[in-house]
C-alpha cells in the first residue's frame, strides 16, 4: 500500500541485486521488486558514482544531502604542546634558550611518535648548529602543520540542516586555496605569496622540504586566509560588517567613492594587517565575490524542500555530484544527482595534475629503492574519477607513457605514445585493479588503458627502458600466449559484482588466517577485461597472479577531505599489500603509497604515514571524537566503524603503527568517564570498541600490557552482561 519509497543513505539494497546493468528487464531484481513505486533517494552529494548506478538499477529519483561541516583538526595533547614549543623557538632561537628549546623539541615530538614521520637526531641538539636545529624544528613543525590543517567533517549531517556560515569558513579557505584557471579566478595563498614575491609552488616545496622560514609563511599564509574569510563572512552576514553596511547605506559609499575616498573590503583590511599590504586588490575582489557566492550556496536549504517536492511529483533540479570543494557546483545540496559524460575523462587538468603526484611517487621510491619500480599495483574508483574529471585514470596513462588525445569534440577516445624522449624514463608497468562501480561506470575507459598497455607492449625499445614490454614478452614466452595476450592489465569484478568481499569478513569477524582474505580477493577480482574483446570480462586468475608477483608499489589516489582510509571499509578491501607480498618470490612487500590530492599542495605518502595521519586526526583526535559523541547513540557506531576499518588495514596491508591501538586504548578504554559515557549512549558499539581492542591483540596487530588485555577482559564481560540485563535486576 505504499506510495513511493524513501531511501536513506548511500549503497542501497536495490542496485546490487541480481540483474542487468543498465536497461533493466523485468527478471532482474531491481525493476521487479520496485515495480512502478517511485523511489526516492537521499544520497550523499560526494558520492555520484553509487548514485548513477541507483538510477540507473533501481530508477532512484536521487536528493543529494552535504556530509557535515569541515573543519581543520587542529592540534591537542601532546601535539599541542610541541606546537606550543615550536613558537617558543621561533622567539628564541637565536637565544641561550634556543638549544634547550629544541630538545625539548625532539622528546615531545617522540613521545607523539613523530619520530615515524619526521627524522630525529639521535644525540643533544648543542652537537647541532643553528641551521641544524632549524631543520629539526621547520620538520616537526611542518608535521604538525600538516595534522593541523585537514580537513574534518565534524560530527553527523542532519538533513535539512545547512551550516551556518560560521560553519562554512574551513570549507571556503580550502576552496579558495585551489587555482580556477577556467573561471579567471587565482588562488587566495597564490595572490599572498605573490604579495611577497614568491610562488605559491615555491613556498610548498619549501614546506615540504622542512625549510623553517617556508612553513612559517606557508602558516601564515593559511592563518591569513581564515581571517580573511572570516572577516567576509562576518560581513555578510553580522551587523558591523561593510558589506551588510553597504547594503542599507549604498548611497553614503557611493557618494564617498564619487569624491575619491575607498574604503578597503574586510578581506583587503585582513590581508594587510596580517602581513600582506600588497596584495593584489583587483584579483582578490574577483576572489572573494565568488566566495561570497559559494558561502550562499553552502548554507542554501533544499534538502527538505526538494523531497516535498518529489513526494508531490514536482521536478527536483539536477546538479553534479562531486567534492565541493574542487568543483562547488555541486552545492547547494538538494538536488537530483548526475555524473559526468564518461568520455570527456581524463581533462587536460587532470593531466597535468596527475604527472606531479606520478612524478612525486616514481622519485620517491627510486630515491628510497635505488632503482625504477617496475609495476605499480593501482586501484581505480569510480567517484574520484569523477569528482576529479579522471585524475587517477591519468595517472595510470602517465605511468605507462602514453598521452589521451580527446578528439574535436572533447570526447577521449585515443590515445598517443610518447616517446621515451619525451617521458625521460622507463615506461612502468600497472596492474589496474577496478571497482565494481568503475567498471560499471567506466567502461570505455578500461579499454583505453588496456589499448594504452597493449600499445606500451609493442613499441619496440630496450626492455630496461619499457617494464610493460619486459614483463609481456616474459609471460608470452613462459604461456606460450600472444604479447597482446600478455599484455592483460586491467582488471575487475566479474559482471554483476562488488568488491572482494575482505571489507565484509573484517567486519563480521568471519576469518582465521590472512591468507583466506587474500584468497577472496583472488577469487573475486581477478576478471580481465580486454579491448579485443570489450563484450566479456573472463577470469585470468594466472595472468593477473603472475604480474602481481613483479609489483613493487601499491597506489591509490585520495581525492576528498570528507572520505578517507580509515572512513569506509572499502579502502582495505581493495588494498592488496599483503596479497603482493605473498605473490613475490623473494617474500618482500611491496611499498604502499596513497597519493592525497585534497588540497592545493599534493602529496604522495606512504600508506603507514597516511593511517598515521587519518588516526591522529580522526579517531585519537579529540575534537573529532567529541564531534562524533556530540551526535549520541550513531556517534559512538562511527568511532567503532573507525576502529575496525584500521583492524582491516593491519590485516591487509600491516601498515598500522601499534601507537595507534595504544592511543585508542588510552582514549576510549583507560578513561572511566569515557567508558561511562560510550557505555550510555550506545552500549552494543561500545562491546564493538572493546571487542575490536581485543580482537587486534589476538591477532598479533597489537602487543600491549597484560593489565590492558584482562581490563578490556573485564568490561566485555561487564557490558555483555549489561546488555543481557544481569546486572539490572
Ligand atoms: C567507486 O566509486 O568506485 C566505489 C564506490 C564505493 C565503494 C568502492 C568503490
Ligand atoms: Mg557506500
Amino acid at each position: 500500500g505504499a506510495d513511493a519509497v524513501l531511501h536513506f543513505g548511500t549503497h542501497g539494497s536495490l542496485e546490487f541485486m541480481p540483474g542487468k546493468q543498465m536497461g533493466m528487464s523485468e527478471t532482474c531484481y531491481p525493476d521487479s521488486l520496485i515495480g512502478a513505486l517511485p523511489n526516492l533517494y537521499y544520497y550523499a552529494a560526494n558520492n555520484p558514482s553509487e548514485a548513477t548506478i541507483a538510477k540507473r538499477r533501481g530508477y532512484a529519483e536521487t536528493i543529494s544531502y552535504l556530509t557535515p561541516p569541515a573543519e581543520n583538526a587542529g592540534l591537542y595533547k601532546g601535539l599541542k604542546e610541541l606546537g606550543e614549543l615550536v613558537g617558543s623557538y621561533q622567539q628564541l632561537r637565536e637565544s641561550s634558550r634556543g638549544v634547550q628549546i629544541v630538545n625539548a623539541v625532539i622528546e615531545t615530538a617522540r613521545q607523539c611518535n613523530l619520530d615515524k614521520d619526521v627524522e630525529l637526531p639521535e644525540g643533544d641538539a648543542s652537537e647541532l648548529d643553528l641551521d641544524g636545529r632549524d631543520g629539526v624544528v621547520g620538520a616537526v613543525y611542518r608535521q604538525l602543520m600538516e595534522i593541523e590543517s585537514r580537513l574534518l567533517p565534524c560530527g553527523l549531517h542532519t538533513i535539512g540542516k545547512p551550516p551556518t556560515a560560521e560553519e562554512a569558513i574551513a570549507t571556503l579557505v580550502n576552496i579558495a586555496a585551489l587555482e580556477r584557471e577556467e573561471d579567471g579566478l587565482r588562488s587566495l595563498p597564490a595572490l599572498l605569496a605573490e604579495s611577497k614575491g614568491r610562488t605559491i609552488a615555491d613556498v610548498y616545496q619549501g614546506n615540504d622540504d622542512g625549510v623553517l622560514a617556508d612553513v612559517e609563511l606557508n602558516r601564515v599564509i593559511t592563518e591569513t586566509s581564515r581571517s580573511a574569510i572570516g572577516a567576509m563572512v562576518k560581513a555578510v552576514t553580522g551587523n558591523d560588517g561593510r558589506v551588510t553596511l553597504r547594503r542599507n547605506f549604498g548611497w553614503f559609499f557611493n557618494l564617498l567613492e564619487q569624491f575619491g575616498f575607498k574604503l578597503p573590503s574586510p578581506w583587503l583590511s585582513a590581508c594587510r594587517t596580517a602581513g600582506f599590504p600588497d596584495v593584489d586588490q583587483a584579483e582578490l575582489d574577483k576572489l572573494f565575490g565568488y566566495l561570497q557566492f559559494c558561502l550562499e550556496q553552502v548554507c542554501a536549504d533544499l534538502e527538505m524542500q526538494s523531497l516535498l517536492k518529489a513526494l508531490d511529483g514536482e521536478y527536483v533540479l539536477p546538479g553534479p555530484g562531486g567534492d565541493p570543494i574542487r568543483n562547488p557546483n555541486v552545492l547547494p545540496s538538494g538536488k537530483n544527482l548526475h555524473a559526468l559524460d564518461p568520455q570527456a575523462i581524463p581533462t587536460r587538468a587532470a593531466v597535468a595534475a596527475a604527472k606531479v603526484v606520478v612524478d612525486r611517487l616514481i622519485e620517491r621510491q627510486k630515491e628510497e629503492q635505488g632503482a625504477w619500480p617496475e609495476t605499480i599495483a593501482c586501484v581505480l574508483w569510480g567517484t574520484d574519477n569523477i569528482k576529479t574529471y579522471g585524475e587517477s585514470l591519468a595517472q595510470i596513462l602517465w605511468f605507462i607513457g602514453v598521452k589521451p588525445v580527446p578528439d574535436s569534440l572533447g570526447r577521449v577516445n585515443k590515445l598517443e605514445l610518447l616517446s621515451l624522449e619525451e617521458l625521460g624514463r622507463p615506461r612502468i608497468d600497472v596492474v589496474v585493479n577496478c571497482s565494481g562501480v568503475f567498471r560499471d561506470l567506466f567502461i570505455n575507459q578500461m579499454a583505453l588503458i588496456d589499448q594504452g598497455v597493449k600499445m606500451a607492449a609493442e613499441a619496440d625499445e630496450p626492455l630496461e627502458m619499457n617494464f610493460v614490454r619486459k614483463h609481456a614478452q616474459e609471460q608470452a614466452a613462459k604461456e606460450g600466449i600472444s604479447l597482446r595476450d600478455a599484455a592483460t592489465r586491467v582488471f575487475s569484478n566479474a559482471s554483476g559484482s562488488y568488491s572482494s568481499n575482505v571489507n565484509l569478513a573484517v567486519e563480521n569477524s568471519t576469518w582465521e588466517e590472512e591468507n583466506e582474505l587474500q584468497e577472496m580477493y583472488l577469487s573475486r577480482k581477478t576478471f580481465a577485461f580486454n579491448a579485443d574483446n570489450p563484450g566479456e570480462m573472463n577470469q585470468k586468475r594466472e595472468v593477473f597472479e603472475s604480474v602481481m608477483k613483479t609489483a613493487d608499489v601499491t597506489f591509490q589516489n585520495l581525492d576528498s577531505a570528507e572520505i578517507s582510509l580509515t572512513d569506509v571499509s572499502h579502502y582495505f578491501d581493495s588494498d592488496p599489500t599483503k596479497l603482493i607480498q605473498g605473490l613475490r618470490d623473494d617474500g618482500k612487500a611491496p611499498s604502499s603509497y596513497i597519493a592525497d590530492t585534497t588540497t592545493a599542495n599534493a602529496q604522495v605518502r606512504s600508506l603507514s604515514e597516511t593511517i598515521r595521519l587519518d588516526s591522529r586526526t580522526k579517531l585519537l583526535n579529540p575534537k573529532w571524537y567529541e564531534g562524533m559523541l556530540n551526535s549520541g547513540y550513531e556517534g559512538v557506531r562511527e568511532v567503532a566503524k573507525r576502529l575496525n576499518f584500521t583492524l582491516g588495514w593491519s590485516a591487509t596491508s600491516g601498515a598500522v603503527d601499534n601507537f595507534v591501538y595504544e592511543e585508542a586504548n588510552d582514549t576510549f578504554i583507560n578513561d572511566p568517564e569515557m567508558r561511562k559515557r560510550l557505555m550510555e549512549l550506545n552500549p552494543h558499539s561500545f562491546r564493538r570498541i572493546v571487542g575490536t581492542l581485543l580482537e587486534v591483540n589476538g591477532r598479533g596487530y597489537w602487543e600491549t600490557s597484560d593489565e590492558n588485555i584482562q581490563q578490556l577482559q573485564e568490561i566485555y564481560q561487564e557490558i555483555e552482561d549489561r546488555i543481557e540485563g544481569v546486572s539490572e535486576g
